[in-house]
């Protein structure tokens, strides 16, 4: 590994880091708004400015240049880099400038107001006034869709979500239109975005251009209280931090969980809050001659004690649903042997799994993080960009890394990566089995292949 000087301290550091990368890993701070480890290098914010011994005289964007470009001293000394000198300084307070100039100055009523990279970056590079006199820039708001809320005077050309979109999500919707002050965001032709990855970006914008919708002007950050959490969304169990005001859930986001969804999440996941709220089910009904009348706990449980107490116990059976929790359902399976019943199930799609094949029949088994050094991936009735929208975007990944075979057999649909089509339905296993089809050679080559299983292939009678 090369050795390189930050600030005065030396480091060795892998020649493929960015110069960005090398200063952190030596504990200097680079801001940065377009720079993001998961998405490809843009270089386009320039505020990742620093100066580097012996390169140009001018400050060079350390997130667009490798630590393997550099050269060393003219007696061989280490490549010498300066994060903090003055040059670095004001060539920051001056990329800054540039950028107040259109930013509008909306602190106060932006959603991103406390959790703003720009408002954060101007607090210390930040001038405070302005040398231009002349009208500002304005953007008309384009509807993206329900969940994504844009405000695009605010936005300041990161390509963030524009990489995203492209890369991670695999539904290249948004992009950019003119050049220089003309350049605006969009979708085409202003369609609503619909990726189910969509609000990843709101997490990405560096400012309050790509906001949440439903969460617009309900919190500021400051006063949520946060809870780590696990999603109970779909059986990917992506970490995420539920946000509360007082009793109310008021947002839910990702964690950084790089066995599981690295740091992004599904909308699904991000915005089911929003159904707590509004429309749910809170109070008993009883029918009574055929319509459902409201009642209080005290009279369900009465007629609930009623229409129980001479029960056959063959007649009676219990079915938990997917978001009960252990104690609901461990007091469930209690009453039901109160009354004598062995009828209990959680499997409410007639899955055939059986508890009698054990665990390792149902978990999944070659984990998460085992997608990313899969060589050969084989999905059989299961859509997995619906069904466990993160680890589909893990597929993506690795799909995008090259050397991987993807097959599905099952329902053809758009996974946002190429597969080899085998079939649907049982004829297609079989015949896979006995070798008819050429991904079975690819399957047995393979020196670490992946069969994905979902629901489709299990509730069915066959
Ligand atoms: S909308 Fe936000 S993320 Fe997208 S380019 Fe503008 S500032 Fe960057
Ligand atoms: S972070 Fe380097 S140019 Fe934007």
């Amino acid at each position: 590994m090369p050795l390189i000087k930050v600030d005065g301290q030396e480091i060795e550091v892998p020649a493929e880091y960015t110069l960005l990368q090398a200063c952190e890993a030596a504990g200097a701070e680079i801001p940065r708004f377009c720079y993001h480890e998961r998405l490809s290098i843009a270089g386009n914010c320039r505020m990742c400015l620093i100066e580097v011994k012996g390169g140009p005289p001018k400050p060079v964007a350390s997130c667009a240049m490798n630590v393997r470009d550099l050269r060393p001293g003219p007696e061989g000394q280490p490549p010498e880099m300066f994060t903090k000198s003055k040059m670095v300084k004001k060539a920051r307070e001056g990329v800054m400038e540039f950028l107040l100039i259109n930013h509008p100055l909306d602190c106060p009523i932006c959603d991103q107001g406390g959790e703003c990279d720009l408002q954060d970056q101007a607090m210390a590079y930040g001038v405070d006034g302005s040398r231009f006199k002349e009208n500002k820039r304005a953007v008309e708001d384009k509807y993206i869709g329900p969940l994504v809320k844009t405000i695009m005077t605010r936005c300041i050309h990161c390509t963030r979500c524009i990489r995203f979109s492209a890369e991670v999500a695999g539904v290249p919707e948004l992009g950019a239109t003119g050049r220089g002050e003309d350049m605006e965001i969009t979708t085409y032709l202003e369609k609503a975005m619909s990726s189910e990855l969509q609000g990843n970006v709101i997490d990405l914008c560096p400012v309050g251009a790509l906001t949440s919708r439903p969460y617009a002007f309900q919190a500021r950050p400051w006063e949520l209280t946060k809870t780590e959490s696990i999603d109970v969304m779909d059986a990917v169990g992506s970490a995420i931090r539920v946000d509360t005001r007082g009793r109310a859930v008021m947002r839910i986001m990702p964690r950084l969980n790089e066995s599981v969804n690295a740091e992004w999440i599904s909308d699904k996941t991000r915005f089911i809050w929003d159904g707590l709220g509004a429309q749910r089910l809170d109070r008993p009904y009883i029918r009574r001659n055929g319509r459902l009348e409201s009642a209080t706990w005290a009279q369900a449980f009465s007629a609930i004690a009623e229409k129980t107490a001479n029960i056959d116990p063959n007649r009676i059976a219990a079915i938990a649903g997917d978001l009960a929790g252990v104690e609901e359902m461990y007091a469930l399976k209690g009453l039901m042997d109160a009354f004598g019943s062995p009828h209990i199930d959680c499997r409410q799609d007639g899955a055939k799994l059986d508890p009698a094949a054990g665990r390792a029949s149902y978990i999944f088994n070659p984990t998460i993080d085992g997608i990313d050094t899969a060589d050969a991936i084989l999905i059989v009735g299961s859509n997995p960009r619906q069904e466990a929208v993160v680890l589909n975007a893990r597929i993506r990944d690795r799909w995008r890394r090259g050397k991987v075979k993807v097959a599905l057999i099952g329902e053809q649909v758009d996974l946002t990566y190429s597969y080899d089509y085998l079939g649907a339905g049982p004829d297609t296993l079989s015949s896979l089995v006995a070798g008819d089809h050429s991904f079975a050679e690819t399957l047995a080559g393979a020196k670490r292949p992946m069969v994905i299983v979902g629901q489709g292939a299990l509730a069915r009678p066959d």
